[in-house]
């Protein structure tokens, strides 16, 4: 047990704009709870922010899940950790009276928030994936029908590659998403053209 009685560390910003949907903000590999609440805020002036460090450490890194090597998962874990968040999500959300979220998940975040969405649908409203890569070998188990997905990957990206991401964003729209996959000339980091992209899908949510 954490603050409030939460499963999970994290931070939670109340809305000032209630009618806009909560973000899931999740963090990547080293990040914390803090990380993406500056990127929440900008994205989506005044929605409920509800950020969770991930409970995994790797050499002292938070992270969501154990991997194996870089871009290889323990496919166990992953299950396993997405269903403990899928719990989280739910308590917060009675906790702090939220309406289910969109989640912005960045990197390790973002292949969380891919888990999510193949095997807890209902957890989530919608979902932006920035440098997210196919989380589960299994295929998305249902429940995505109209879901809307934005993915953003890097077409340098080291550690996602394309093809990767490509069967990402496939497995989703197979599976009903609404998916828009944007290839950005950038490598794993974010920049500027993630930020545009992501304020205009967002835009769209409110
Ligand atoms: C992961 O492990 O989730 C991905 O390799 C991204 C990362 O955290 O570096």
């Amino acid at each position: 047990m954490t603050e409030n009685g939460l499963s999970h560390i994290h931070r939670f910003v109340p809305a000032t704009a209630p009618n806009l949907p909560p973000l899931l903000l999740l963090h990547g590999t080293g990040g914390d709870e803090n990380d993406l609440l500056g990127l929440g805020q900008q994205l989506s002036p005044g929605a409920a922010l509800l950020s969770p460090r991930g409970k995994v450490l790797e050499n002292g890194m938070p992270r969501f899940f154990r991997r194996l090597s870089e871009g290889v998962f323990d496919e166990d874990d992953v299950r396993h950790r997405a269903s403990e968040l899928a719990h989280f999500v739910q308590e917060a959300r009675q906790a702090y009276g939220l309406e289910a979220p969109v989640a912005i998940g960045f990197s390790n975040g973002a292949n969380i928030a891919a888990a999510l969405l193949y095997r807890h649908p209902d957890v989530l409203a919608g979902a932006m994936l920035l440098r997210a890569m196919v989380p589960l070998a299994e295929t998305p188990a249902g429940g995505l029908q109209g879901k809307p997905v934005l993915l953003l990957s890097g077409g340098m990206d080291p550690i996602v590659p394309a093809d990767n991401a490509a069967r990402l964003a496939s497995a989703l729209s197979t599976a009903g998403a609404d998916v828009t996959h944007e290839v950005l000339p950038s490598g794993h980091g974010l920049t500027r053209m993630d930020l545009e992209l992501a304020k205009t899908w967002m835009a769209k949510r409110a």
